[in-house]
């Protein structure tokens, strides 16, 4: 099922909600977005820069574009892949979100080790690490005019809590004006994390959101709601200025969306 309602900057809606009937199925449903992002974006710029999610949902969607009915459509030599978010640990770390990805895609297709741009969340400086990755968005997007990088794509998972990427309700970093990528200490975690910070995001061409389970659906109600929650949900803050906003959701984490969100049309 496909919701959407009205026309977004990049001829897309600005908001499509599509329930798939489980994660294999978000998988390959959101496989066909990415696809056409990424056919689109070469065509026109000669590159596909998408940020890549962590957390277990995306796998879905990874290993998908790894199967041979789909990876053959991607033009890997002109794809650029960089994190949403990193755990700080190191690559071969089990809670790695670049192991996750390298696991389930990148190992599985033939993108060149250049174009992939990981999070090194190895590193015991993160706050020189995060200013470091910063520089390498910096030359790799080299804004002229915009201080923000647009990537083609971010991919983002949500919480429970309502939090994406690794921003958490109430982090002082939801507050950034300045600095495209954080080293928040996340309180509830007990763990500092590498993040893009919400500008960035809000300058994606577009987002795809990936949620399943049915432990998400309450908080699928309240960041698709009408009527906004009295704390600010920050996967409600992600609202791309010049681009559409994508949910790809399981029939579990749909399942309380109210009737009103589903007619958006
Ligand atoms: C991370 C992610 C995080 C994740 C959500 C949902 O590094 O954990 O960036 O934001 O997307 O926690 O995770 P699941 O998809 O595993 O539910």
């Amino acid at each position: 099922m496909n919701l959407s309602n009205g026309m977004g900057a990049t001829g897309d809606p600005p908001e499509e909600i599509i329930v798939c009937h489980d994660p294999e199925d978000l998988g390959r449903q959101a496989s066909v977005s990415f696809i056409r992002f990424a056919q689109e974006a070469v065509s026109l710029r000669g590159r596909f820069s998408v940020a890549l999610a962590g957390g277990a949902t995306p796998g879905t969607l990874y290993r998908s574009l790894a199967s041979a009915a789909f990876s053959e459509e991607i033009p890997w030599k002109s794809v650029h892949l960089f994190w949403g978010d990193e755990r700080a640990v190191p690559p071969d770390h089990p809670d790695s979100n670049y192991r996750m990805a390298d696991e389930a895609l990148i190992s599985h297709v033939p993108i060149p080790s250049e174009n992939v741009h990981r999070m090194p969340g190895e590193r015991s400086d993160l706050q020189a690490a995060a200013m470091e990755y910063e520089e390498a968005l910096r030359i790799f997007f080299k804004p002229s005019e915009e201080r923000w990088p647009s990537f083609d794509l971010i991919l983002l998972g949500i919480g429970s809590d309502g939090h994406t990427a690794s921003l958490f309700p109430g982090s002082p970093v939801l507050r950034e004006t300045v600095r495209w990528v954080a080293a928040p200490y996340v309180e509830k975690l007990k763990a500092a994390r590498f993040t893009l910070t919400l500008p960035v995001l809000n300058h994606a061409r577009r987002v795809i959101f990936l949620v399943a389970g049915k432990e998400k659906a309450p908080i699928m109600r309240e960041v698709l709601s009408a009527n906004p929650p009295l704390t600010d949900l920050p996967a409600r803050l992600v609202q791309p200025r010049k681009g559409g906003r994508l949910f790809f959701l399981d029939q579990e984490a749909a399942g309380l969306i109210e009737q009103e969100e589903k007619d958006c049309g």
